[in-house]
């Protein structure tokens, strides 16, 4: 196994153990709907029906970036695609590089010919070879956008990780002039905040997921990574780096009147995936919740999916709304 592939299966183990899951910062419980106890309609008249880059999606779910969607026995990804196939929902892929640096086939179009796929690299890959790989990364697997990936908090505690974040944004500014795809840029767990929003709006960036703290931590994943007792003191006090969904979302929102955002980062059931929408992101994207179901088969990725849409809908009708417009605006607690 390559350096990066052996990465990547330590990413994997490490991100299903709960002490590197910052679940008591995500804040998504501070977000209280006024519940409504005469909602005037029936369950069934909810509507979870959703758009996304032109495509209409049964519920506003993205299956967050994990795994490069390469062979190899690479069953989570075979897993999630069938899953996103079946329920008519977002895959976005984990990074593509060790896909495009191995050589190695990328089969995710096999088991979802249709979905809505997001391929994906990281910011730094794009700053060092240019937007050639990001072309290669959608034609490779028919992506239907491309997400470019920030995560200079992780790069500081990976060991030998990548720390010369120069010309980073004019490479997102050349991607989405030259590639014909929408570009969506993320962070992975640090948040991304209106000065930085504003500065990818304007280079050009279609969609931005916010990936606030709270859930997955890289920064206590790659602490445990990495060997050097030096290296880890120098870390620690960034251990709880970032900005929370919660607390971005509104602010992000304010930026743009067109739909643009993301939620992600510390989302775990559909209740939060209700108040991304409330707080302004049309979309969430959940990565870890679907970590275990995609190790185990397409089906337990199919009940999860189901569980999220149910839970989405209970608060729907829970708060008297029939379809996705009238959550975004649905009375909250004390506003
Ligand atoms: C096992 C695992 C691997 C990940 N790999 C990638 C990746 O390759 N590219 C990326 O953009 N994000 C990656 N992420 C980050 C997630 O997409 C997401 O932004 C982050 O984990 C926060 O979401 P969560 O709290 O729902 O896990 C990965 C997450 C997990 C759990």
């Amino acid at each position: 196994m390559s350096n990066i592939t052996d990465r990547k299966a330590d990413h994997i183990q490490l991100a299903l153990a709960k002490e590197h899951q910052g679940a008591a910062i995500s804040g998504f419980d501070r977000v209280q709907f006024e519940h409504n106890p005469i909602p005037e309609m029936a369950l069934s008249d909810t509507s979870l029906n959703a758009e996304f880059l032109g495509h209409a999606l049964k519920a506003p779910i993205i299956i967050g970036a994990m795994t490069g969607g390469c062979e190899n026995g690479d069953l989570i990804n075979q897993h999630l695609a069938e899953a996103a196939e079946q329920c008519k929902v977002v895959l976005a892929l984990g990074s593509q590089r060790a896909a495009l640096e191995l050589d190695l086939k990328q089969n995710v179009r096999k088991w979802a010919p249709k979905a809505v796929i997001l391929g994906n690299l990281g910011a730094t890959q794009l700053q060092q070879q240019g937007c050639e790989l990001a072309r290669k990364a959608v034609e490779s697997v028919e992506a239907n956008a491309l997400v470019i990936h920030l995560n200079p908090l992780q790069e500081l505690i990976q060991p030998k990780g990548d720390r010369d974040w120069n010309q980073v944004l004019d490479a997102i500014h050349e991607c989405c002039s030259t590639l014909l795809q929408p570009v969506i840029v993320k962070e992975v767990g640090s948040g991304i905040g209106p000065t930085s929003a504003k500065k990818l709006i304007d280079a050009g960036v279609s969609w931005i997921e916010v990936a606030g703290r709270g859930g997955t931590s890289w920064a206590s994943i790659e602490m445990a990574r990495n060997q050097s007792a030096h290296e880890k003191l120098i870390a620690q006090p960034f251990i709880d780096w970032g900005m929370d969904t919660v607390t971005l979302l509104p602010q992000l929102a304010r930026l743009s009147e067109a739909p643009y955002l993301i939620g992600s980062g510390g989302v775990r059931h559909g209740l939060d995936i209700a108040r991304c929408i409330r707080l302004g992101a049309p979309m969430s994207a959940l990565a870890q919740p679907f970590l275990k179901p995609a190790l185990h088969s397409t089906e337990a990725v199919i009940e999860t999916l189901s569980i999220l849409s149910e839970q989405l809908r209970w608060t729907m009708f829970l708060t008297g709304c029939k379809n996705l417009q009238q959550l975004a605006k649905a009375p909250l607690c004390g506003n």
